[in-house]
């Protein structure tokens, strides 16, 4: 069975103030929460005080990016994956499709990223995930196997138990268009065929897939009934507490 994860990603918003605030809040809300794993990914100057505010509860922290370096060196305004574990997060995202289109992170960073992360004791959440062009043009497979492919490039067997996928349809992120849970569920399935045909069947079984892209408390319940969708990765449904907790209480 793979335990469900839902995350929120908080991009560039909140204060620290904000993001305590929304935490305490949020912290009864999802405290019976035993179905899936609860994550939020705040920014990283908030990662420390959050991440003690938690201390003990069920919600686990993730970065929203990490260096492609491992070790701390001479890297003006990079975050190594060590130092996000040192304060206190389980996962960091990686690939996110702003950071691919806006900062020009390529498939190859991606993987630089990742071997990072997971050296350092990191889970990964890479953001794979088509633009409404490439799905037009009938690209969308090719393109998030292409991703795949080159963000996993050199990863070991068991580096695989580390790794959760997030397919996020750049279409569907912010716009308050979602993928419909069968379109989801197409491109779920695809993705596990091709992470079994990479690796292996088992490895395959054991991936966890969330999807991501304006996820929000009306529509989590038919996405999680597909068979392949393991989770979400939520953006603006999960800045507010009460939002959120009822993404992860979707089965109540
Ligand atoms: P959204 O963002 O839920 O606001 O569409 C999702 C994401 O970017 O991870």
């Amino acid at each position: 069975m793979r335990k469900p994860i839902i995350a929120g990603n908080w991009k560039m918003y909140k204060s620290l103030g904000d993001a305590v605030e929304t935490v305490l809040a949020l912290k009864p809300l999802v405290a019976n929460a035993n179905h899936c794993e609860v994550v939020i990914a705040p920014v990283f100057t908030a990662i420390k005080t959050v991440a003690d505010r938690l201390e003990g509860s069920n919600i686990h922290i993730a970065g929203q990016d990490c260096s492609t370096e491992v070790e701390e060196g001479a890297h003006t305004g990079e975050v190594a994956a060590f130092m996000l574990k040192d304060v206190g997060a389980k996962y960091v995202i990686i690939g996110h499709s702003e950071r691919r289109q806006f900062y020009a992170e390529t498939d190859s960073m991606v993987s630089r990223k990742t071997q990072a992360a997971i050296k350092s004791g990191l889970s990964v959440i890479m953001c794979v995930g088509e633009s409404l062009a490439q799905r037009e043009q009938g690209i969308a497979e090719n393109v998030v196997s292409g991703q795949l492919g080159g963000g996993l490039n050199g990863l070991t067997a068991s580096d695989l138990d580390r790794i959760i996928v997030a397919y996020e349809p750049v279409w569907a992120i912010g716009t308050g268009r979602t993928a419909t849970p069968e379109q989801a569920q197409e491109m779920h399935a695809f993705i596990r065929r091709v992470f079994a045909e990479r690796h292996s069947s088992g490895a395959a079984e054991k991936l966890r897939i969330l999807y991501g892209g304006s996820v929000k408390p009306d529509n989590i319940a038919g996405l999680m009934s597909q068979g392949d969708i393991d989770g979400a990765l939520v953006g603006g449904a999960s800045l507010k507490a009460d939002s959120f907790a009822q993404i992860v209480n979707y089965r109540s």
